[in-house]
């Protein structure tokens, strides 16, 4: 309300003066390219007229322009009036350098009106060549800078981050061009070893609230990283067929691979050399030694051992002999068997447990005794019901007989011990005591007494 209030207010003072100087409060020009800073009298007063009009900058006076005495412009290659009026007398440079930058203030005197000024701010940005690299090294223990990022020539200057997983430090430097633009290089340094290499890094340049991203990969040269697979510690006279495979990773990548015996002695006669796989075609006592696999790339090489034991007989605890993986089998279904019994017991044990508790909860009505015909099963869950209720049993035995059953009534509610004439009531309350009573004598006082515990167990 009092929003509306003020605009309608500032509308009608607009309607009544009805006369200002319009100016913008920001222009932005790009490096050697051209600005145009307006400036306007609006007013009701169809005789206004503007009688001089001088642009300032940072207070200093660069272009003046009158209807009666003319144009004056101090660099008037690059800085122009653009088609001065009676109410309007726009400025124009052209060329625009980073010293172009600055407050511009239009001031004009109206006849009759008097003097009106705006002040207008003029930035003047460059946007930057961006560029990234990555540095090649080798790897070593000295800090060296593995990429590089450059943002070249901008105004106002760029911000240059990395992102990577690889811990590094950053160092970035930066020239102030004589044009007023600046030029930030920016190094990415690491200490490099073999597993930086390959790595992602990005390189984001930041400009005029733009983000330029650059990705890259690290490349850290690097001997072979060397390693031997195959070898089973199941070797032994007369096996056949087994190998072992020389795994190389470098860069650049491995080019040669040399086997030969640690002790310098020849190769046995029954192996054979495929490459990067050596292979046993039949073991013998000459296998019994230790093996060496020499990788080469042009950085250098590096060798991993194999030390080999070729035993009289299999080694049946092996994992990877027959026997072991028959008797895991073996094993593994006994396993199976017992967990899967197992399961089934609780299973079935539960299932009863939670049929007498839902018979408890469902209440009176929904309650149907069996029928007696069908007792066989009930037998049964009665059986585990005695053992799982041994405790109780137990408790009453040890004291002195039913006496103490009902006064020291463990029951949460005190129900009182019913004759055998409340059996409904009973039955209702505990289902659990029909099952088990029905084939027995329910009269029986140790019966009763031993009826109830399952009350107080479930
Ligand atoms: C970063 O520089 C600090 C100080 O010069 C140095 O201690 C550290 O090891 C460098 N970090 C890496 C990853 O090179
Ligand atoms: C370069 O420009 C920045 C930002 O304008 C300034 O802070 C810095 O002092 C300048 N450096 C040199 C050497 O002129
Ligand atoms: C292999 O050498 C080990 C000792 O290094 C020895 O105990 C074993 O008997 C040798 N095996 C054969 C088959 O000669
Ligand atoms: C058989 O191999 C297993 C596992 O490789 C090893 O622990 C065990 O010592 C070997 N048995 C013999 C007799 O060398």
């Amino acid at each position: 309300m009092q929003w509306q209030l003020t605009f309608l207010l500032i509308g009608l003072c607009e309607v009544l003066q009805a006369q200002e100087l319009r100016v913008n409060d920001k222009v932005t020009g790009n490096l050697l390219q051209e600005a145009l800073l307006p400036c306007s009298f609006v007013s009701a007063d169809q005789n206004a007229r503007v009688s001089q009009a001088i642009w300032f900058k940072d207070g200093a006076n660069i272009a003046a322009y009158s209807p009666a005495l003319g144009i004056k412009v101090k660099d008037s290659d690059r800085i122009q009036f653009v088609n001065p009026s009676d109410t309007s007398t726009p400025l124009r440079i052209t060329k625009l350098l980073a010293s172009d930058e600055g407050k511009y203030t239009c001031e004009v005197s109206i006849f009759p009106e008097g003097n009106f000024k705006g002040t207008t701010q003029l930035n003047v940005q460059a946007v930057p060549q961006n560029s990234a690299n990555v540095v090649q090294v080798v790897a070593g223990d000295q800090e060296m800078t593995v990429a590089t990022c450059t943002s070249a020539n901008g105004r106002p200057p760029a911000q240059i981050t990395w992102q990577t997983s690889v811990p590094g430090n950053v160092t970035t430097d930066m020239t102030n061009n004589t044009d007023g633009t600046y030029t930030l290089i920016s190094n990415y340094r690491i200490t490099p070893t073999w597993t930086a290499d390959g790595e992602k890094i990005t390189c984001t340049v930041t400009h005029d609230g733009k983000e330029t991203a650059i990705p890259l990969k690290l490349s850290v040269q690097y001997t072979p990283v060397v390693t031997i697979e195959g070898y089973d510690d199941n070797w032994h006279l007369n096996r056949k067929g087994a190998s072992l495979t020389c795994n190389a990773q470098g860069n650049p990548p491995p080019t040669i691979f040399k086997w030969t015996t640690a002790n310098g002695s020849p190769l046995p006669p029954s192996v054979h050399v495929n490459g990067k796989i050596l292979y046993v075609d039949q073991m013998d006592e000459n296998v019994n030694t230790t093996f060496k696999c020499e990788v080469t790339n042009a950085i250098g090489s590096r060798a991993s051992q194999q030390e080999v034991l070729v035993r009289e007989k299999p080694n049946s605890s092996g994992a990877g002999t027959t026997g072991g993986i028959i008797g895991g089998i073996i094993a593994a279904i006994v396993a199976v068997a017992v967990v899967a019994t197992v399961l089934m017991i609780c299973r079935q044990q539960r299932k009863n447990r939670t049929a007498k508790e839902d018979e408890e909860f469902e209440g009176p009505p929904a309650y149907k005794p069996p029928p007696p015909t069908i007792k066989r099963p009930t037998e049964e869950a009665k059986e585990e019901e005695l053992l799982e209720l041994k405790p109780p049993i137990h408790f009453i035995e040890t004291t002195d007989e039913l006496q103490m059953t009902p006064n020291k009534d463990p029951l949460p509610m005190n129900i009182e011990f019913p004759s055998a004439a409340d059996d409904d009531y009973l039955e209702q309350l505990n289902p659990i005591y029909n099952e088990l009573s029905l084939p027995e004598s329910a009269s029986h006082k140790e019966d009763q007494g031993f009826m109830m515990s399952p009350a107080v167990y479930v």
